[in-house]
């Protein structure tokens, strides 16, 4: 019988956290104070994150020992298996060899879980009581929640409003974790509160929710605020996901021509890619893909530039790619895909050439859904299909050029709390945003007085 999929156990499972800062060619450029416009220092940030994180935001280590109490946690999910595509494969008549990394197996049904148990562990050691935070689609709230729980941390969590409305399972997983879920703008936050007398309809965003979280972190000493994505500490967590893929596509004796991950705010797609994208830094012929939504397209269609991560201006000024801080994407059901901005880490490796982002259209990542579950069975997050969108992309392209190409996919979470978006695909009810160049340039107009990246292109 051939080999479905490629199984680790628990002696395998990486003792380290690659980061990829150590190996960056042009390096990357500091956060900013958002007040003065200096380069922050750690205790610029220490109202909002604990010490021990913020040493790893910094840090330029390329390993960084994973605490033992973490991988004891992380062993309720990982190492998370490697199929190999045979259905998808087949379905397709492409002769590309496709795998993928199923991180749809961990308790709340994504990659989340990898960053939050650290966040929460780390937290702990520092006597923090509370974390506070954003959530689009509730993956993060939802896995956040449970690992507070694991290490006795309250937690409240934002969401996004469109979401709290389409996905009601999510804040119920919450608070079975223990957590409270508050739709956001809400009343509970000065920003919340700002945000909603001006726009009452307001669906939400991340950047709004983010500016809720923030604003309750730094108004009391015991509460820290966590992020799900962007930051480089999450990129260095989620790693643990392409150093278990890296041996796994070494059992299957095959190496990946092509890497894909959907691209929100970078974690799941840093996360499978930095340990390859290091092997094409050192020469390696990797073609490696960050996609992303048209609705919100911030790698294919952003800049990189100084930004506020949040619509209030609360936090540092990354540098990265985005749309802007008060861009509010369409309302599509890829929610944890609605963000303005993207990983400085990532937006530094497409500048730097190492990683190719592509947008692809809400129908299209549907279908992909579709012919996956009919092929592989899982159903995949909204957020997920736009890899798979992206890889039966590559896969017809292989087929029409009669290449053998090995496609290597981040399959970063289930569907199955997300039935209500595909009950609208199939009844018609979902459509292609096509969001027009003059959005955008309302949006970056709130860029321009902010101070620029060494370097930004012209
Ligand atoms: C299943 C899934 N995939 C992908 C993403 C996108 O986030 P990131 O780019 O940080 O991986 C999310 C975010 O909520 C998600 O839930």
């Amino acid at each position: 019988m051939r080999t479905k999929k490629y199984v680790l156990t628990e002696k395998d499972m990486p003792r380290q956290w690659y980061n990829i800062m150590a190996d960056m060619p042009n390096g990357m450029e500091p956060p900013l104070h958002p007040g003065t416009g200096q380069p922050c220092g750690p205790q610029d940030l220490e109202p909002i994150f604990p010490m021990n994180l913020i040493e790893q935001e910094v840090s330029t280590q390329r390993w960084i020992d994973i605490p033992e109490e973490v991988l004891d946690k992380l062993a309720i999910w990982r190492p998370s298996p490697l199929f190999r595509a045979y259905g998808l494969e087949k379905a397709l008549g492409t002769p590309a060899r496709i795998y993928y990394k199923n991180e749809g197996v961990s308790p709340a049904g994504s990659h989340k879980p990898n960053t939050a148990i650290a966040q929460a562990y780390y937290n702990k050691v520092a006597g923090t009581k509370r974390i506070t935070t954003e959530t689009g689609a509730g993956q993060w709230g939802s896995s956040l929640a449970m690992c507070c729980a694991f290490f006795g941390i309250e937690c409240k969590v934002f969401m996004v409003k469109i979401s709290y409305n389409q996905k009601p399972y999510r804040r119920l997983m919450m608070e079975t974790w223990g957590a409270k879920c508050t739709a956001s703008p809400s009343n509970e936050t000065a920003a919340g509160r700002s945000i909603l007398e001006k726009t009452p309809d307001s669906p939400g965003s991340l950047g709004m929710a983010i500016s809720e979280a923030v604003e309750v972190a730094v108004s009391d000493k015991d509460t820290k605020y966590a992020l799900g994505s962007v930051l480089n500490h999450v990129m260095i967590h989620q790693s643990i996901i392409g150093l278990e893929a890296q041996k796994q596509m070494q059992m299957a004796g095959d190496y990946p021509d092509v890497i894909i991950g959907s691209a929100g705010g970078g974690s799941n797609f840093a996360g499978l890619a930095m340990p390859f994208a290091r092997d094409k830094i050192e020469g390696k012929q990797i073609d490696i893909i960050a996609v992303e939504p048209t609705s919100c397209p911030t790698l294919t269609r952003g800049p990189f530039a100084y930004d506020f991560g949040d619509t209030v201006q609360m936090t540092p000024l990354l540098p990265m790619h985005s749309l802007g801080h008060n861009f509010v994407p369409a309302p599509i059901h890829a929610g944890g895909l609605r963000y303005h901005g993207m990983a400085p880490i990532v937006s530094q490796l497409v500048l730097d050439g190492i990683i190719r982002p592509m947008a692809v259209h809400q129908m299209e990542t549907f279908n992909a859904g579709v012919t996956f579950a009919r092929s592989e069975g899982y159903i995949s997050a909204p957020e997920c299909n736009h890899a798979v969108a992206a890889t039966i992309r590559e896969a017809l392209k292989a087929k029409e050029e009669g290449k053998e190409k090995v496609i290597l996919f981040n399959w970063s979470g289930h569907g199955l709390v997300d039935l209500g978006a595909y009950e609208n695909f199939f009844r018609g009810k979902l459509s292609d945003h096509e969001l027009p160049q003059s959005e955008i340039d309302a949006a970056l107009k709130d860029l321009e007085s902010l101070p620029k990246p060494r370097q930004a292109k012209k």
